[in-house]
């Protein structure tokens, strides 16, 4: 496959450190990956690991203007052929549904005419609570692609739905979009 560029976006879940293998995988199969962080996301992993893993710069920063001065949220929309969240909060999966784009993640989803793809990871109650069943369907109203989480062990200790789905079956949706 012709090398794709993949913005990689990592929202604030415990499964952010899966990202880091995500990213390793993807750049292993040739592609260009960038990394966008939520301020959330920092909290569980570190902009030194994705960029090391990626290559590329990371990006976290609404207001720092890249070289070339456009805004960072347009320039990035613009080299995507496909942006990938994984993982994806209840809260970002929120944001994105309702147009909200207070940070760099949401504004580049927002400005991209490139196909996105969403792997939720987050509690069982926050997965099968209406609002979120509400925003997931509002996005896949609009064509956004979701790669459904699983059943599994939950950071809060329990076994229930809201696992992120198997990154094999994530790249393999990748694999499909980019086709
Ligand atoms: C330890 C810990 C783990 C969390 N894991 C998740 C998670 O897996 N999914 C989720 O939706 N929120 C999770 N949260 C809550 C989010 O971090 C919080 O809603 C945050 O505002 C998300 O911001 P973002 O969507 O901009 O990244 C977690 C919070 C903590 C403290």
């Amino acid at each position: 496959m012709k090398q794709k560029t993949i913005i990689v976006g990592i929202a604030g879940s415990i499964a952010a450190y899966k990202a880091c293998d995500l990213v390793s995988r993807l750049k292993k199969k040739g592609h260009n990956i960038i990394c966008v962080m939520t301020r959330a996301a920092e909290e569980f992993i570190t902009p030194l690991t994705l960029e090391t893993l990626s290559e590329n710069k990371t990006y976290r920063d609404m207001f720092k203007l890249p070289e070339k001065r456009n805004a960072v949220h347009v320039s990035l929309a613009k080299k995507a052929d496909l942006i990938v969240i994984s993982p994806a909060t209840a809260n970002i999966i929120g944001r994105l549904a309702s147009g909200i784009c207070d940070d760099l993640l949401t504004s580049t989803v927002i400005s991209s005419e490139s196909p996105i793809l969403i792997a939720p990871a987050m509690n069982d109650n926050m997965y099968k609570h209406k609002i979120t069943q509400r925003n997931i369907g509002e996005l896949k109203k609009i064509g956004y692609k979701f790669v459904d989480p699983i059943r599994g062990h939950l950071a809060c200790g329990y076994v229930g739905i809201g696992h992120l789905a198997d990154l094999g079956q994530i790249i393999k949706e990748i694999d499909k979009i980019l086709k």
